[in-house]
């Protein structure tokens, strides 16, 4: 009895996050070893190189006397009212009274589902999606229902298959956009179309937006709450990305929609953010600064910037190989490439994954990770610079090529 191991809960069965899982550890096993190993698995900046700008660094450092207290468990009020006032220049209703900061995004959509849903309750999540949508879906007993996203559409849903997965049990739409893992920008037309079909049967709008401001050459960005108006939405944004500051800690919820409809859902979301006390106080000071100062990543993202170069590295790389395809991204720090069936019919990309990590040192995710049943996809991140980029399509191409060989042998034999 006294010797079993200790039972850990049952939710965790379906739990899975392979951003940081089996191959991230198998990476550090080698790293130990003596070998050096291309991350391109997790969207971090700070690990490739990629500063805080200084106006969020001074901001944070200057307020170190002021945050030694426990702050409202909703968030510093400076920081909220700069979230409200962002989402109202948006033309969004927003109102810092229904601002929640968090310890990251991450927090903020584990806590939203905690309060939303019941055991058995769908949520619809895009596939591929963000797999955290899917694991706190399950972690907080409910039930993510995958609306297809496939490249054929450039990674975009069709709300007529999307309503038809709708059910009595469906809660919440969620929608990532700019999108991880593929970089699809939604067009507005689309976005409205989701829209209506949240307000024909109810559903909450959970706008994962945390890419906001990354885009590539014209694509423009429409957040949803303004689109959204009355139907409750959930507006989702950080410092992580846009303002490179991962580390921080730093994201925050923008509840909108007709204020008779989301009183139990701020007070739920409320006592929940109490249960955690607050969220980091030192990091909330740069909220501020990220939303009101200088924009840091549109230098980057623009021509002669460096997510530019790299994103264009990338989409060269796969317009030279024998096997690969590519929507290329317009948001994000991703891409999403597809392996072409008929060049390599036996593909499989959790075996590519581990090939390409034990012989060429490149780790990347398969595409399976992202909750799609295909799997002929990767995904790769941006953040490295461009010849990084190049020389780990070459390797990635070099073990393609060593693949469709081994494939051919088998076909002779
Ligand atoms: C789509 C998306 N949402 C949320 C997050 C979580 O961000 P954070 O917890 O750093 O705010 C990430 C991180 O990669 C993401 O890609």
């Amino acid at each position: 009895m006294g010797n079993q191991p200790v039972a850990v809960s049952s939710r965790l069965a379906q739990v899975r996050y392979d951003i940081r899982g089996p191959l991230n550890r198998r990476a550090y096993e080698l790293e130990a070893a003596g070998r050096s190993i291309l991350r391109l698995n997790i969207g971090n900046p700070g690990a490739f190189g990629f500063q805080v700008p200084p106006h969020l660094r001074e901001a944070v450092a200057a307020a170190l006397p002021r945050s030694e207290a426990y702050c409202h468990q909703q968030g510093l009020p400076e920081a909220r009212e700069a979230v409200a006032a962002l989402h109202r220049r948006q033309g969004a209703d927003a109102d810092a009274a229904r601002v929640f900061v968090g310890n990251g995004v991450s927090e903020l959509i584990d806590l939203s589902l905690r309060a939303l849903l019941e055991p058995g309750d769908e949520v619809l999540v895009p596939a591929p999606d963000y797999p955290l949508w899917s694991a706190a879906t399950r972690l907080n007993g409910g039930v993510p229902v995958h609306y297809d996203c496939p490249p054929e559409r450039a990674h975009l849903p069709d709300p007529d298959a999307l309503a038809a997965l709708v059910t009595p049990r469906t809660r919440a739409l969620v929608v990532i956009n700019p999108n991880n893992p593929t970089g699809a920008v939604y067009p507005r037309e689309l976005l409205d179309a989701l829209v209506s079909l949240a307000a024909r049967h109810g559903l909450v709008l959970l706008a994962d937006e945390i890419y906001d401001r990354v885009l590539y050459d014209d694509a423009a960005f429409t957040p949803l709450a303004p689109r959204a108006g009355e139907v409750p939405c959930l507006s989702y944004g950080g410092l992580s990305k846009v303002h490179l500051a991962c580390g921080y800690r730093v994201g925050w919820l923008s509840l909108t929609g007709a204020a008779g409809r989301l009183d139990d859902l701020r007070h739920a979301l409320d006592l929940l953010a109490s249960l955690r006390l607050c969220s980091n106080v030192t990091a909330q000071w740069a909220v501020r600064p990220a939303l009101e100062g200088p924009d840091a990543i549109a230098a980057l993202t623009g021509p002669g910037g460096r997510l530019h170069a790299a994103r264009a590295a990338v989409v060269d790389a796969v317009a030279r190989s024998e096997f690969l395809t590519l929507v290329p991204p317009q948001g994000a720090l991703y891409a999403f490439p597809g392996v072409d069936p008929a060049r390599l019919p036996a593909f499989d990309d959790a075996a590519f994954a581990l090939e390409l990590l034990e012989q060429e040192q490149v780790l990347l995710l398969p595409g399976s990770s992202f909750n799609i049943a295909a799997n002929n996809h990767f995904r790769v991140t941006l953040l490295p610079e461009a010849a990084v980029l190049a020389d780990a399509f070459a390797r990635i191409e070099r073990t393609l090529a060593r693949q469709a060989d081994a494939g051919a042998a088998r076909r002779v034999a």
